[in-house]
């Protein structure tokens, strides 16, 4: 399922993010995931932290993200996959 496929529903298949709409509201909207709009000086984002984010749906400083942001449980293996997916994102 992995390498980025079940991420792109939400954060788009080159992973900039995007925006689900219902018929009156804005449902979902994700965030730019590729590893350097993440680990931008601004933005600051670790391996750790974006794994974290993947794992326990939080923040660097330990705030919940939206729920709309699934969880995942996925081995060290597996993350270290999906975060070299996004560096390859962010060189396209
Ligand atoms: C069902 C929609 C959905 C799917 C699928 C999804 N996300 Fe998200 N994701 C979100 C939303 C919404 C947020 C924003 C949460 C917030 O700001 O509180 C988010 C936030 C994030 C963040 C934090 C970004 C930031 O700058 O705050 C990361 C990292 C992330 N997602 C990675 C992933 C990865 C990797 C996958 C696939 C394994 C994935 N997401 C799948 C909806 C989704």
């Amino acid at each position: 399922m992995m390498t980025g496929r079940g991420c792109a529903a939400c954060h788009g298949a080159d992973g900039r993010g995007g925006v689900l709409r219902g018929p009156r509201r804005t449902l979902i909207e994700a965030p730019d995931i590729r590893y350097e709009a993440l680990t931008r000086p601004a933005h600051g984002w670790t391996d750790a932290d974006i794994a974290r984010a993947i794992r326990e749906g939080v923040d660097p400083e330990g705030e919940r993200l939206d729920p709309a942001m699934p969880r995942w449980s996925m081995t060290d293996g597996e993350v270290g996959e999906v975060i070299g997916y996004l560096e390859e994102l962010s060189a396209r």
